[in-house]
């Protein structure tokens, strides 16, 4: 069983919560997520590792309601248990592994969009804590659904906010913010970080193809197990079949198949559409997913 030790109301229908899991965060590392199951019955809800203490052995998620099993994750409390947390899962960021004084040479630039702000916060912070500074651009549709703001601001080196509606900071999306900073304040950037919605990621990548900036995107496919052997998370990347469990989360964004990662989101919503991957996808569907179409 897994305490929650602190619940936190971040932005309508976002929440974050702190859990009791100490062997998660003793080797956790930015990049890699967890799964955690509410209960017996529970569906496996894949998020983000949005901080870790290794001290106090407790790791901290970011979630926004969008369907059945995190509205029903958002009513429990501090104090209540989950049955199931397992992880740290998939591969840590690319850069943990880089030469420091390599890495300190590099202008890096993470974008975030929506909830993808919470994943972005455990990178910035790493590389902070290793002496690097990078720059970051945290995107939402309005002021009130800002993340962790002032924790943002502790570890970038400059921190720009986008709004949609124009309520707060820069008026207009990160992509166009991200043009602006290259074009008219003529920033260079050598390597973007882009973690957000599918198409947020698609569109960033697709930028930075033309500035021909190198481009990591954080894949969250429909996920299952976590562990390579339900094919939930198939994706392709440089004409691949790679499984974002496993082999990611974190890929090239010059090389993702995007539209075929989205297509795969809307069908695995419906059995007739799991129907039509399993036959589409064969062998390296796998098939035992659990989510129906496998027969
Ligand atoms: C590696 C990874 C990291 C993630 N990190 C975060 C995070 O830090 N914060 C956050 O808010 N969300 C994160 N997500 C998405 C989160 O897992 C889904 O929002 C959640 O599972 C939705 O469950 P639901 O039953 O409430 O919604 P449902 O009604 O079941 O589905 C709503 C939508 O959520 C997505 N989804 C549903 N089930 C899954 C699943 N098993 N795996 C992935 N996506 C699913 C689909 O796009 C679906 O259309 C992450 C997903 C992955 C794969
Ligand atoms: S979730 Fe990746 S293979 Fe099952």
């Amino acid at each position: 069983m897994y305490k929650i030790t602190k619940k936190e109301v971040l932005a309508p229908n976002i929440y974050l919560m702190v859990i009791e899991a100490r062997r998660i965060a003793k080797s956790a590392l930015p990049g890699q997520f967890l799964i955690v199951k509410m209960d017996e019955k529970g569906e496996r809800i894949p998020l983000t590792i949005c901080d870790y203490d290794k001290k106090e052995g407790t790791v901290t998620i970011v979630f926004q309601t969008v369907g059945y099993s995190t509205q029903r994750m958002a009513k429990y409390e501090a104090g209540e248990y989950f049955s199931d947390v397992v992880g740290p899962l998939g591969k840590p960021s690319g850069f943990v592994n880089d030469d420091i004084e390599e890495l300190k040479k590099k202008k890096i630039i993470f974008v975030a969009g929506g909830v993808g702000a919470a994943p972005v916060y455990p990178q910035l912070k790493w590389l902070h804590e290793h002496g690097i500074s990078a720059d970051a651009i945290v995107g939402c549709k309005s002021k009130n659904y800002l993340l962790l703001e002032e924790k943002m601001k502790a570890v970038a080196g400059k921190l720009y906010i986008a709004t949609d509606d124009g309520t707060y900071g820069y008026k207009g999306f990160v992509t166009d913010l991200l043009k602006d900073l290259i074009d008219k304040e003529k920033k260079e950037y050598n390597l973007v970080i882009a973690i957000g919605p599918m198409i947020m990621m698609k569109f960033v990548s697709k930028l930075t193809k033309e500035y021909g900036i190198k481009t990591i995107v954080s894949l969250n496919p429909i996920m299952v197990d976590g562990t390579g052997m339900c094919g939930g998370c198939r994706v392709t990347v440089g004409g691949e079949v790679k499984f974002a469990c496993v082999d990611g989360p974190e890929f090239d964004g010059h090389l993702v198949n995007f539209e075929e990662a989205m297509r795969r989101q809307t069908l695995y919503k419906t059995e007739e559409g799991r129907k039509l991957l399993r036959a589409e996808e064969g062998d390296t569907h796998h098939g035992k997913c659990g989510l129906g179409g496998d027969e």
